[in-house]
């Protein structure tokens, strides 16, 4: 898979807003309909960032990943990265999201595509009971990945629990249900970052006696915890104590130099032997430069992810308010 050259951004996105809606136009003629980020309503749509167009660019620089095949895509909002998958050849895409709202935003994204109703399936439930007809070829997922404090409440698209993990590791333990043995899986994470390694790592390390697996980090400096801390605060200034307890709690079973980093897993084909997995700095070459998070700014970032855990009032609450 590695070329060792920088990959182009073959998807060139634009976007336009219309009112509390987003479409996203590629340069393959596909489009797809989010929402704002800041809707207030627990079971918006996100938009899309930085996570789709890794993945979207990968598969269309790589498209031999895609064609003819049996796609799944898990958490999928919008549809977005199976929508694309489809564009580039895929055979269909089955889609799951427990947000119902996404069932309408699958049959929209279709139509709006001219796809034909029998080269996708929506369905709404969740990733933890979904029990599929067959095993499928591929899987492209952009699970809930936030960190937060508990006793927060989050939001349906970004609350992965006080570690960030807990979806990616239900997707993890269930994959073998998902995926054919000779299947593939690109899991977009967000990880706390323990002396250089993410804390998934123990366990997919445990997963690769039967395939191999490679984490990309898709952001060049880690995210101290304490920016992110930060932001949290300035998010929830009533939930002080919970922030504080989440801290210390996270210190104290990891240690004080705790960071954090967006990772891209790839989970190959079951293998004979046993297979390996390592962490590769191979971003640019795997998914194009352009789409790597952007990290300088400590304290953007921090915010940036933790706001997906706020749900903004509505005007007439605000109004109510003062
Ligand atoms: C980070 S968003 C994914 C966004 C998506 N990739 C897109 O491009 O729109 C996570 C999604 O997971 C869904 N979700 C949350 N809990 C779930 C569960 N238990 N089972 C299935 N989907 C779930 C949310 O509704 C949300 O749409």
């Amino acid at each position: 898979m590695s070329t060792g050259k920088t990959l182009p951004d073959l998807i060139e996105a634009t976007s336009e807003t219309v009112g509390e809606e987003v479409f996203y136009r590629y340069a393959n003629g596909l489009t797809i309909k989010t929402e704002i980020f800041f809707k207030s309503d627990p079971q918006r749509i996100l938009p899309l960032g930085g996570p789709q167009g890794s993945l979207m660019n990968h598969i269309l620089n790589f498209p031999d990943g895609v064609r003819g095949k049996r796609v799944f895509e898990p958490f999928a909002g919008s549809g977005g990265l199976g929508f694309m998958a489809l564009k580039a050849g895929a055979q269909r895409v089955d889609f799951l999201d427990i947000n119902p709202r996404a069932a309408e935003f699958h049959l929209d994204n279709g139509t709006l595509n001219n796809f034909q109703a029998d080269q996708f399936t929506s369905i709404t439930g969740d990733i933890a009971r979904f029990a599929p007809e067959r095993k499928y070829d591929l899987i492209l997922a952009n699970p809930p990945f936030v960190p937060i404090p508990d006793g927060l409440e989050g939001t349906i698209t970004s609350n992965g629990g006080s570690e960030g993990s807990r979806f990616v590791e239900i997707l993890l333990d269930r994959l073998e249900q998902f995926l054919e043995p000779t299947g593939r899986a690109l899991v977009y994470v967000f990880q706390f970052v323990k002396e250089g390694e993410p804390l998934i790592l123990e366990r997919l390390s445990a997963m690769a006696k039967s395939r191999s697996i490679e984490l990309t980090p898709t952001q060049k400096h880690l995210l101290p915890f304490e920016s992110y801390c930060t932001a949290y605060g300035q998010l929830f200034p009533n939930a002080t104590v919970e922030i504080a307890q989440w801290r210390s709690e996270l210190f104290e079973r990891h240690g004080s130099g705790l960071t954090l980093c967006h990772y891209i897993i790839d989970i190959g084909p079951q293998s004979d032997g046993p297979g390996e997995c390592a962490i590769r700095e191979n971003f640019a070459e795997k998914f194009g430069e352009k789409f790597l998070v952007p990290s300088e700014n400590e304290a953007e970032l921090g915010f940036a992810r933790a706001c997906e855990n706020f749900i903004p009032p509505t005007l007439a609450t605000e109004g109510a308010e003062d």
